[in-house]
């Protein structure tokens, strides 16, 4: 396992001792962010499948307007904001990888996604200007969750919704995405993630509070490791058709939730 220290994409102010984490990846996969099966970006599309209807229905069922404003922060290559887009949304996509970003643009069946380079920490977006902002798989990829998390707070309108995605901090979450990860999927890179960046859902919570937000709900994903696709996956060292995700309720491994920006004046 190589050790070395990558660069990061992030900048932060914060003198951090954990290695940093490995963005350049991103710049690197193209096509094979949807294409690629023997790659660990097939586990971020599986869990996209997993995550990304139960954010449209949360969306749906709280926001009666189309009219609806969304930014996807780390958004990569547009999974979610091409996603949101096609139910007829206003999607904006931020990530500073300019390489994933014209492929987010090539998979945009609508056309209407404005992807605009930019870093989590200086967002180019006026205050409370969206309804809904996004960081899915993204917080464990900064050095300062925190910063960035005031960040995106501050062009959340009052009221509005904070989806997040990351992994829990601890020795099984740290074998199951790093160890496991590494050993099932054939071309997983160096520092892909660091678990000293992984965040407890405490953790979490305290950073929202302390940005003007509080959690709502919290749940867990894991992969479905018993199924057929699994198990073929195991013997290929590709993720095969049909490996998915479910949500549970432990929140061990992986989880997700959203948070709601406390109303003007509170
Ligand atoms: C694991 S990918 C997640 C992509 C997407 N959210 C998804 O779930 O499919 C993390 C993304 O964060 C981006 N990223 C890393 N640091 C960033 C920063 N400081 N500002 C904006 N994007 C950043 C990377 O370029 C990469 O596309």
């Amino acid at each position: 396992m190589e050790t070395k220290k990558m660069k990061s994409h992030a900048s932060s102010p914060t003198q951090s001792l954990a290695p940093s984490v490995n963005n350049d990846i991103y710049d690197q996969l193209g096509e094979r962010w949807y294409t690629a099966k023997d790659d660990p970006v097939a586990l971020l599309r599986a869990e996209a499948q997993c995550r990304n209807p139960w954010v449209n229905q949360v969306i749906r069922s709280n926001f009666n307007h189309q009219n609806l404003q969304i930014l996807d922060v780390g958004c990569g290559g547009g999974f979610l904001s091409n996603r949101l887009a096609r139910e007829g949304y206003h999607v904006t996509g931020i990530d500073l990888s300019q390489e994933s970003l014209e492929v987010a643009r090539r998979y945009d069946a609508t056309q209407s996604v404005r992807y605009l380079s930019a870093d989590a920490y200086s967002l180019p977006l006026e205050d409370a200007s969206f309804d809904v902002v996004c960081a899915m798989d993204f917080l464990e990829h900064i050095d300062d969750p925190k910063r960035a998390i005031h960040e995106m707070s501050r062009v959340l309108k009052p009221g509005g919704f904070f989806f997040f995605h990351t992994f829990n901090r601890n020795p099984i979450a740290n074998f199951v995405v790093i160890r496991l990860v590494e050993w099932l999927v054939k071309n997983t890179p160096p520092q892909m993630h660091v678990s000293e960046l992984f965040i407890k859902p405490k953790e979490l919570e305290q950073f929202c509070e302390s940005a003007q937000m509080k959690v709502a709900e919290m749940r867990g994903l894991r992969p479905n490791l018993l199924s057929r696709a699994a198990l073929r996956s195991l013997w290929t060292g590709s993720i095969e058709e049909g490996f998915s995700f479910s949500f549970v309720k432990s929140l061990l491994i992986s989880y997700c939730g959203y948070a709601k920006k406390y109303p003007r004046g509170k």
